[in-house]
């Protein structure tokens, strides 16, 4: 893989947004959707991919798995995908070291796809990678039965997995962790016996709603506030996979049109279930203005002031993803705080999210506290950001964060982002969107 240098971007105020706009497909279902026509012994077409890196990696690892993927061209490069024809069914163990980029979810599933493999596969990343922690699937898929060692006694990438005999578990994570309960239940697909995975927070379903509507028994339970899944290992059906537009991506526009009075702006195509849609409900707990239609997937943001309301805890995995665009929306508040409570979990992302949203807002001349496990961004007004330069530490939704306050800012004012090449690994067209909502 080519190394691609630091670009700069400098993004120039753009004022109040307005249109209508569809963005890629989401990240989360298209690495399922590849896993699982992967899976599927026969052909399967999924439309709407996600054109970005992120994807093109499980896509890479699943063609080294020996599945075999067919294209229609897309139409400019990072367009979301047209049809993809996928044969799969029969994995064999892969020649190479399967790269999974900058994307924890592609890691933490496919360790979980290859623990069911009877054969040995080497799994790493990107700088960052290296760095998030892995023992949190490395340790219940042990205790599945899988062989895997990796750096730091299996802490970190890479890792080197020997799969195969696998049993099924009664699990419970220690973390609200979608790529954790993903992982277990696809090694629980070739396990014997069922395998539990009991959830004190519930985070998104995309694994298990997938995997029902291709062929498994496998059944969501909720229990208090939480939920258990129960999974029947047997094989995955072919079939159609459409993948609706990314609401984290959709987040971007949506929470900058909400703060910034005269914007005017709906996305359409969007799955909004409750696991992914947290932050609307923090927006309009913030007093926006927004029209959401669940059942068509369209949410039509229009600018107004906002005020500051406090996240806890418990509302963290349903928008966990959205937190930098969130933040930015909450430093352009015209009072109050938006508090992040209990949210550690955003140490572990791409970047640690704690510290740089907290640079991120405070770069642009913001006022932020960034504590062990809480974020609290004090409202400037829906004019109170100023210019600045925005460092990415490679985090694409930070890069991605920052563009978007220059909506925002006065006439003449920039906001430079130091490294925006992160942005490809989920959001090519970023910057072309952005064009399109401000000449509308
Ligand atoms: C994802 C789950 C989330 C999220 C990530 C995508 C997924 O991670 O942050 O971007 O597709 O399962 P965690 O489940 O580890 O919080």
């Amino acid at each position: 893989m080519t190394i691609q240098p630091p670009t700069t971007v400098r993004v120039a105020r753009r004022g109040p947004l307005r249109g209508r706009l569809q963005v890629p497909g989401d990240k989360s279902v298209s690495h399922r959707a590849l896993i699982l026509a992967g899976l599927a012994d026969g052909t399967s077409t999924i439309t709407g991919l996600s054109g970005g890196l992120d994807v093109r990696h499980t896509r890479q690892i699943m063609t080294d798995l020996g599945v075999q993927i067919d294209e229609g061209e897309a139409a400019r490069p990072g367009d979301p995908v047209g049809l993809l024809t996928v044969t799969g069914g029969h994995l064999h163990e892969p020649r190479h070291t399967l790269d999974v980029g900058n994307s924890g979810t592609g890691a933490r599933l496919l360790t979980g796809v290859c623990a069911g493999q009877p054969f040995r596969s080497v799994i790493t990343g990107d700088r960052s990678i290296a760095t998030r922690p892995m023992d949190r699937v490395v340790q219940p898929l042990r205790a599945m039965g899988a062989q895997i060692d990796g750096r730091e006694a299996g802490r970190f990438t890479p890792l080197t997995i020997s799969g195969g005999n696998l049993r099924g578990i009664d699990y419970a994570p220690p973390m609200a962790s979608a790529q954790v309960k993903s992982a277990i239940l696809l090694a629980g697909l070739f396990a014997e016996g069922a395998t539990v995975v009991r959830e004190a927070m519930p985070t998104r379903r995309h694994t298990e709603e997938m995997l029902a509507a291709h062929g498994v028994d496998v059944v969501t339970d909720q229990v208090g506030n939480g939920t258990v899944i129960t999974l029947q290992p047997g094989p995955v059906t072919p079939g159609p996979f459409v993948v609706p537009g990314d609401p984290s991506q959709a987040a971007f526009w949506i929470c900058i049109a909400a703060a910034v009075p005269g914007s005017d702006v709906t996305i359409d195509n969007l799955y909004l279930s409750r696991e992914r849609s947290g932050f609307l409900d923090v927006l309009l707990a913030m007093g926006a203005d927004l029209d959401i239609d669940r059942a068509a997937g369209t949410v039509r943001a229009r600018g107004r002031e906002l005020h500051g309301t406090v996240v806890t805890g418990a509302r963290l995995p349903d928008l966990i993803d959205e937190v930098p665009a969130l933040a930015v929306a909450g430093a352009l508040a015209r009072t109050g705080s938006l508090d992040f409570q209990d949210a550690g979990e955003l140490r572990t992302k791409e970047s640690d999210r704690i510290e740089t949203v907290a640079a991120l807002i405070g770069a642009l001349g913001g006022d932020v506290r960034a504590e062990n496990s809480r974020l609290v961004v004090h409202g400037m007004g829906p004019d109170g950001l100023q210019p600045g330069t925005v460092v990415s530490h490679h985090d694409h939704r930070i890069a991605m964060a920052g563009a978007i306050a220059s909506v925002a800012m006065r006439q003449g004012d920039v906001v430079e982002v130091d490294d925006w090449t992160c942005v490809e690994t989920s959001y090519p067209g970023f910057l072309d969107d952005l064009e399109r909502l401000t000449s509308a």
